[in-house]
């Protein structure tokens, strides 16, 4: 099918920006499976096609190459637009804060005015990095936040919260159907093998052999979401009706040094644990409340973190 260019009024199912990338990719294809058509957009900044390839002559898929920070141009109807695209790792956004600012205000703001346009009800994936540093342990949607506007994260953090703003403007002003999930660490296959997430890192070091990098004393938490039970998430969302932010992610937590040294054994790895100083606005603790995406979408991951690791070790080494 062509879903853009010459034709006009045309009728879409989904719209993903950011779809070439390990979310939106898993996304996508459950979409398809599910008998649906996606029209992607991406930069390919941080994703690739190779995520994609195998929907290359598949005629419900259609990928276009767009950055945000544009306009995208479509006449027709989209019913549902799933907004993911932005840098999504220290890595990346540390080293270019201005322009993880504008794909969150620009970039956003176009995807707004493009769901007014196309009649669309639109998901922004949000971020649990919205609370900060906080100690409050789990973290609930509500709760008060500890951001600094001169921590070297805040480009991604406050971008989102700009993001999440822009969102309930638009509902406000013009009745749009929003959908706002704030994602907790996600993992699975798919995942880039070197953009320096946790999961990504010990994994390949592991395979690798080379030494596993703790900072601080690694009793830093975090808690880790199958890529599966991530999906079903956002689907689940996406169909409610409910229209403010909503934790979405696993709250089994482990330490660091905990989860170093299980990819370790599950990996066979001779690497060895090295220390190195704590990176001082990295958040301590990650632990997403999710009483409330249990109540509003009946919705609990499933996936043990054993259970997911395998499918993700086993994915990597046939990378
Ligand atoms: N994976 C997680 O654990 C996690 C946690 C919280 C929030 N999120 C959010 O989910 C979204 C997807 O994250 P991911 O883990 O799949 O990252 P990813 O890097 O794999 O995917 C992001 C995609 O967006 C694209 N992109 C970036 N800037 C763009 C632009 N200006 N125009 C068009 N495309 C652009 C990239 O090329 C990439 O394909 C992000 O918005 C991220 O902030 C992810």
């Amino acid at each position: 099918m062509n879903f853009v260019g010459q034709k006009k009024n045309i009728q879409i199912n989904n719209l993903v920006t950011g779809g070439a990338g390990f979310l939106g990719s898993n996304l996508i294809d459950f979409l398809i499976k599910n008998e649906e058509n996606v029209l992607c957009i991406d930069d390919l900044s941080s994703g690739t096609l190779d995520n994609l390839k195998h929907l290359k002559n598949n005629k419900k898929f259609e990928f276009k190459k767009h950055d945000i920070r544009e306009p995208f141009l479509f006449e027709g109807r989209i019913d549902k637009i799933w907004h993911f695209a932005c840098p999504p790792v220290p890595n990346i956004y540390k080293i270019e804060p201005l322009s993880t600012l504008d794909i969150n205000y620009t970039g956003t703001l176009n995807l707004l005015n493009l769901a007014k346009k196309c009649n669309s009800k639109i998901l922004l994936t949000s971020t649990s990095e919205i609370y900060g540093n906080t100690r409050i342990n789990p973290q609930y949607e509500n709760m008060p936040v500890d951001l600094l506007t001169y921590n070297p994260r805040a480009c991604y953090s406050e971008g989102k919260r700009i993001a999440e703003t822009l969102f309930f403007a638009f509902e406000r002003l013009y009745g749009l159907k929003i959908r706002v999930a704030r994602i907790f660490n996600t993992y699975g296959p798919k995942l880039k093998m070197n953009d320096g997430r946790v999961i990504s890192n010990f994994i390949n070091f592991s395979l690798s052999n080379k030494n596993l990098i703790v900072n601080g004393d690694g009793s830093q938490t975090r808690s880790f979401c199958f890529i599966d039970d991530m999906v079903i998430g956002l689907v689940k969302l996406m169909g409610s009706d409910y229209n403010l932010p909503l934790n979405l992610g696993n709250p089994e937590e482990i330490s660091i040094i905990e989860l170093a040294k299980l990819i370790k054994r599950k990996t066979n790895s001779s690497s060895e644990i090295e220390f190195r100083p704590t990176i001082k606005e990295e958040p301590f603790l990650r632990r997403p409340s999710i009483e409330l995406a249990e109540r509003v979408l009946t919705w609990q991951p499933k996936v043990s973190l054993e259970t997911g690791l395998n499918k993700t070790i086993d994915y990597f080494k046939k990378q």
